[in-house]
């Protein structure tokens, strides 16, 4: 055994499934996992920038670690991912704690990195790819019912705000046959539920293979697995694609599809490609083709130049649409962007403000929705116990809902039940188990 390796994961999915990458190349070199930092020979934080306070959360981390260090000299500090590209001199000359420093496109050479920062020499590995997609590598993943598998990698969409292209690079797919074999992998291993990842999912292509084909042929593999995906950009979310969901009874009626803003204007200067129309009539379409499917979104919240009118255009879209769900952000101006070089004009406490009627107005939203179930049948995939009483089991529902049902002795983990919903809040559904799916069915019946 070469060491413990101790890991801490921040930000998006794609670093979940980035660190699954990590370790699986780490314990192929014969280290070991450790979930007390206290053991570790090698601690690494897997990073986000997306956001300044993202940043500053691990800055902070770090200072954690340097008392460590100080008791340990030859504990090995590294940082991975998104910051390790934006930052990599602050973070070697300044930070002086930090001993390995590796981007999202070279994790192969983190064993060979850690060996040189154990010699007493910074081990750096930041070079951007456009062919890696680690298609050859077997994540590490502990038994359960839920897998992240990454099927992309970057993005070539270049919003104004946003660091991902810079800090992931150009957008490149990984091969679909890779993809449906470790689908395969994953349902001999009772896998139920495979999320497919990409910043820009929809993108996806391996030679004539789109996204449409992908989806399908994972949904084939075992229609006993869930296939959901994100993150959607509403430029690559095809008619074909929406037939696909339609068609499969296993790939989940939920779209996550970042609108951002409600105004043309600050669409435009965040180089999101649509208007507010084109998206609507997107919503619309995906609407009919796909009956009950549900949507959620990202939302930014003063944008440069955002003015009263944009804000308010913003929860039009919102009351319109009728998201389930959302992921509400202030705007962060990050270093090296365009939208950088805006300027970051609308005062903190009118983002804040802002903000927090964009939540409330998706609390009301969601509430509304949820209530709009109690009485009706929901297929929920049984998780495990509620995290708040041992008497009831938690699961979920295709739309992504969270359905809390009493605990009964013949509901496992992992088993498919329909759930008469008997009262909701903004966040959960509660019901009672009405019957339960048998296993292997040809087709699941995912909507009741
Ligand atoms: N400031 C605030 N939010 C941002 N996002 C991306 N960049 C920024 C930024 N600079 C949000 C977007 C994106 C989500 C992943 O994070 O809404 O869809
Ligand atoms: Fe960032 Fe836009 Fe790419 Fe999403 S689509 S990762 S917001 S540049």
């Amino acid at each position: 055994m070469k060491g413990n390796i101790y890991i801490e994961t921040y930000g998006c999915q794609m670093n979940v499934a980035d660190t699954e990458l990590v370790l699986g190349i780490l314990k192929n070199n014969g280290y070991e996992l450790t979930k007390n930092a206290h053991e570790a020979n090698v601690i690494l934080l897997n990073t986000c920038s997306i956001r300044e306070n993202a940043e500053q959360r691990i800055y902070g981390r770090l200072g954690n670690f340097k008392t460590l260090k100080t008791l340990k000299p030859d504990l090995v500090v590294g940082i991975l991912g998104c910051m390790a590209e934006r930052l990599r001199k602050d973070l070697i000359e300044e930070k002086k704690i930090v001993d390995v420093v590796v981007g999202p496109d070279e994790y192969r050479k983190l064993p060979e990195l850690i060996d040189t920062a154990f010699n007493g020499e910074k081990g750096i590995g930041i070079k951007l790819s456009r062919t890696e997609t680690y298609d050859d590598i077997i994540p590490y993943r502990e038994d359960g019912l839920q897998a992240w598998i990454s099927v992309m990698r970057g993005c070539d969409k270049f919003c104004t705000f946003c660091v991902v292209p810079f800090t992931r690079g150009r957008e490149r797919s990984r091969t679909l046959n890779s993809i449906v074999n470790e689908i395969k992998q994953l349902s001999l291993r009772g896998f139920k539920e495979v999320t497919l990842l990409g910043q820009n999912v929809n993108s996806y292509l391996d030679g004539n293979f789109d996204f449409a084909d992908l989806l399908s042929a994972c949904a084939v593999v075992d229609r006993n697995i869930r296939i959901r995906f994100t993150t959607s950009h509403p430029q690559d979310l095809s008619d074909k694609l929406l037939y696909t969901i339609a068609e499969n009874s296993n790939i989940c009626n939920y779209i996550h599809l970042p609108v951002q803003s409600g105004s043309n204007r600050i669409l435009q200067l965040m180089n999101r490609t649509y208007t507010i129309e084109q998206y609507l009539s997107l919503i619309e379409k995906a609407r009919k083709i796909i009956p009950g499917v549900s949507f959620s979104t990202d939302i930014i919240s003063g944008f440069p130049t955002e003015a009263y009118e944009d804000h308010v255009m913003t929860l039009d879209v919102m009351r319109l649409v009728k998201y389930d769900g959302a992921y509400m952000f202030k705007y962060s101006p990050r270093e090296g962007t365009k939208s950088f070089k805006m300027g970051d004009d609308v005062p903190e406490e009118i983002k804040t403000k802002r903000l927090q009627e964009i939540i409330e107005l998706q609390q009301n939203i969601s509430s509304e929705i949820n209530q709009s179930l109690v009485g009706k049948e929901e297929i929920v995939l049984i998780e495990g116990l509620s995290r708040k009483s041992e008497k009831f089991l938690s699961g979920r529902t295709d739309t992504n809902k969270i359905v809390i049902v009493p605990l009964e002795e013949n509901l496992a983990e992992g088993s498919y039940v329909k759930v008469k919903i008997e009262r909701a809040t903004s966040a959960t559904l509660f019901g009672n188990v009405v019957s339960v799916i048998e296993p292997g069915r040809e087709t699941l019946p995912l909507t009741a």
